[in-house]
């Protein structure tokens, strides 16, 4: 089995590990946002968490996704601090094309989602 074989996805409202995307046009630019568990909150303990979150662009007629933003989420309730797995981007483009978001749970592995942009 592909490593890609194993990245899973779903409706963000019913499965709280898919990363949620909201992506607006701004001046030229587009405003990126991507959080896991906006519906239904993940755990966030030391056992249990989400430990990062990437975002990729593909413009429309590119070969292959580009990473825009990479986040790593290292606070677990370490001295009772959470660090909330969201990720804000701003990538600026003449063209559409589609926002990927893909998150990793330490116990439920990869995540995917993706817009049209
Ligand atoms: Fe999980």
């Amino acid at each position: 089995m592909k490593l890609t074989e194993t990245v899973k996805s779903g409706d963000w409202k019913n499965e709280k590990h898919v990363p949620v995307l909201h992506v607006e046009k701004v001046d030229g630019a587009f405003n990126i946002r991507a959080i896991v568990g906006e519906e239904i909150e993940h755990p966030n303990t030391l056992e249990h968490h989400i430990g990062w979150i990437k975002v990729f662009f593909q413009p429309e007629d590119f070969s292959a996704p580009v990473e825009v933003a990479s986040q790593v989420f290292s606070a677990h309730g370490e001295g009772e601090l959470f660090s909330k797995p969201e990720v804000f981007a701003t990538v600026k483009s003449e063209k559409g094309g589609k926002v990927f978001a893909l998150s990793y749970c330490n116990i439920h592995g990869l995540w995917e989602n993706a817009v049209e942009v």
